[in-house]
């Protein structure tokens, strides 16, 4: 039997990029998954059309999280469908792409409020809903940790989710509620498309990638299914990374 039949996933940004393979890797492990976006009703169909191919259970809601009446019509929806959330994954994510001294508040607090504050929110909105065995994944960046330019606001907002996340972990292991964060490198998806410097990045990436490739959305993806099963449950509170060993020469 797949270890995820009859249990219920929700993933945030869930129908494209990262979100989209973890969506559909949930779905085949036996998960109904609902897939949170915010804007592109394409990639969402798109998406529920590769579940109904596949026969899957894959059921997509739309709703800007940073955005506080479209964030409270998701959260009533997941309350009305969702008896219980065994998987809550964290991939959605938005932001502006500047250097730190370009910044303003407003951009900083535009960016807080889908990678930060978004996340909170719908964590201790759905907590009530978890229980013994379930788990909470979150996808950051290395740019948590190191520089990337122009990516100080991002970079903050993945610094204090990676904080944020050891507490919880901390709080909810003893609730058997496992808690951990995936830290992909440079995975070409349409955000990292928009990436400014997009060629010196990737060239730089490639070049310092000792496997010598880029991360996928399915690797992600595998490793996000792996952390959902039974045989990942000591693993608590940690940020694991998938780059290939990019982070090795850093
Ligand atoms: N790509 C990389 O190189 C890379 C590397 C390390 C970490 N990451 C992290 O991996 C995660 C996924 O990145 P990605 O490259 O797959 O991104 P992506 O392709 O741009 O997908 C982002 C997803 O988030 C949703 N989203 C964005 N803003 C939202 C909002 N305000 N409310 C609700 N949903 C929103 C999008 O919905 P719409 O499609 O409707 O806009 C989309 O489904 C992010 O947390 C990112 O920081 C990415």
């Amino acid at each position: 039997m797949k270890h995820l039949a009859n249990k219920i996933a929700v993933v945030t940004g869930g129908t494209r990029g990262i979100g989209r393979a973890i969506s559909l890797a949930l779905a085949e492990s036996g998960a109904h998954v609902y897939a949170l976006y915010a804007r592109s009703r394409k990639s969402a169909e798109a998406l529920e059309e590769v579940a109904l191919k596949k026969g899957l259970r894959i059921t997509t809601i739309r709703g800007d999280l940073s955005h506080e009446e479209s964030y409270s019509r998701t959260v009533r929806q997941l309350h009305e469908s969702c008896e219980r959330v065994d998987v809550l994954v964290h991939s959605a994510a938005s932001g502006v792409h500047k250097k730190a001294m370009d910044l303003s508040e407003r951009h900083l607090k535009w960016t807080f409020e889908i990678n930060f504050f978004a996340v909170h929110k719908l964590t201790t909105e759905l907590i009530g809903k978890m229980s013994k065995g379930s788990k909470i994944i979150g996808i950051t960046s290395p740019g948590g940790t190191r520089v990337i330019p122009k990516y100080a606001a991002v970079a903050s907002t993945k610094g204090a989710m990676e904080a944020l996340f050891r507490h919880y972990a901390f709080e909810l292991a003893p609730e058997e509620i496992t808690v951990n964060l995936v830290c992909p490198g440079l995975v070409m998806t349409e955000a990292a498309k928009a990436l400014p410097e997009l060629e010196q990045m990737l060239n730089m990436t490639l070049d310092y990638t000792p496997s010598g490739h880029l991360t996928t959305p399915d690797q992600v993806a595998e490793l996000v299914r792996f952390l959902t099963t039974d045989a990942a449950r000591q693993i608590v509170g940690q940020n694991i990374i998938i780059d290939g060993g990019k982070g090795l020469l850093a």
